[in-house]
């Protein structure tokens, strides 16, 4: 069921049921951290295997305190600068704080996301919610409350309506290595910002790399239909005159080929606005039973690098 009612949500928690909530980046699949049965929905919802952990949502710095052990300085400076943002940081976790949360890791993920409604949400409960993207395992990540459903409708009680995901893209994760920061995921804030106030970092995990840390699967956020980067949108489909394709654009170029859908990820050639669009518009194509979904690499530079991430992420095969 999808509800504006927060008092709703509050109550399901309570009970240990699962809650889809929005936030800035893409919805999550949330329950108690402090329920165990909850936290087992939601590895068995989302058919994730329990090796992968999941980030921990609440509302406030002080909050924070009482989950972690340490917050070295730089991941304060981060913390003041980002939240309550799209900023997850691994930090040393306090005993409170199940196993099943971090899948046996010392280092719990936090992050206060700023969504007006989950904000409002976490306020009213007595515990942290802990909430991976609420997809089916190696699926796209929603970004509005009718992907949700699709993905989950009756097994899933209530999902908290919440118009807009405004990054559009998951959070980006921080950890530290003596105070360094170290990029686990790039993500809604780019790496030149996480550096503007930390210093240099080493970014960990990309595609080509294929490191398996947990969640790091390069197959990720993947449509069902063949998803693919191309030099040339253009020449792709000069090229494929009977294919059905789908494509992502940025910048103002239309693409009026026969047997061709096009989607633009931002006429003005923003990244911010692309993010917002990239993973609905991917639902969307996916939809059209389509031969193939094509898209050229964004510019790397910002948010551009984690725009890049995601989609060769998606065009892994
Ligand atoms: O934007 C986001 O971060 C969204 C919203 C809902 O907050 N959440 C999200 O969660 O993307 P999820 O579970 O789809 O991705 C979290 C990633 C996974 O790759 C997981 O392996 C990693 O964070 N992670 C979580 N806890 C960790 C830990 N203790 N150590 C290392 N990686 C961790
Ligand atoms: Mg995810």
């Amino acid at each position: 069921m999808i509800t504006r009612d927060i008092s709703y949500a509050v109550n399901a928690l309570n009970q240990g049921a699962l809650v889809a909530i929005p936030t800035e980046t893409v919805y999550g699949l949330a329950g108690s951290a402090f329920n165990e049965q909850a936290i087992q929905k939601i590895f068995q919802l989302k058919n994730r295997p329990s090796c992968n952990p999941l980030i921990l949502h609440t509302h406030s710095i002080n909050e924070v305190s009482k989950f972690v052990k340490e917050i070295p300085p730089n991941a304060l400076k981060l913390a003041e600068a980002f939240w309550p943002g799209p900023l997850t940081l691994l930090l040393p976790k306090k005993s409170i704080i199940p196993h099943s949360v971090t899948s046996g890791s010392h280092l719990v993920a936090v992050r206060i996301p700023n969504h007006r409604v989950t904000l409002d949400l976490l306020k009213q409960l007595d515990f942290p919610l802990v909430a991976p993207s609420a997809n089916p395992y190696t699926r796209i990540s929603p970004t509005n409350s009718k992907m949700v459903d699709d993905y989950f409708g009756d097994a899933l009680p209530c999902i908290l309506e919440g118009d807009i995901c405004s990054k559009g893209i998951e959070s980006t994760i921080v950890g530290f290595h003596d105070n360094a920061p170290v990029i686990y995921r790039q993500g809604a804030i780019s790496v030149d910002a996480i550096e503007f106030i930390a210093g240099k970092s080493k970014v960990l995990a990309t595609v080509k790399e294929r490191v398996t840390t947990p969640g790091m699967s390069p197959m990720h956020y993947a449509p069902r239909t063949r998803f693919q980067i191309v030099d040339c949108i253009s020449n792709f489909i000069i090229q494929n005159p009977t294919l059905h394709i789908g494509v992502l654009t940025l910048g103002k170029t239309a693409i009026e080929q026969p047997n061709t859908t096009c989607i633009h990820l931002s006429i003005m050639g923003d990244l911010e606005e692309a993010s917002a669009n990239l993973y609905k518009s991917m639902y969307e194509l996916d939809g059209m039973e389509l031969d193939y979904i094509i898209i050229e690499r964004f510019p790397e530079v910002g948010i551009g690098k984690s725009l890049n991430d995601r989609i060769s992420r998606a065009s892994y095969r």
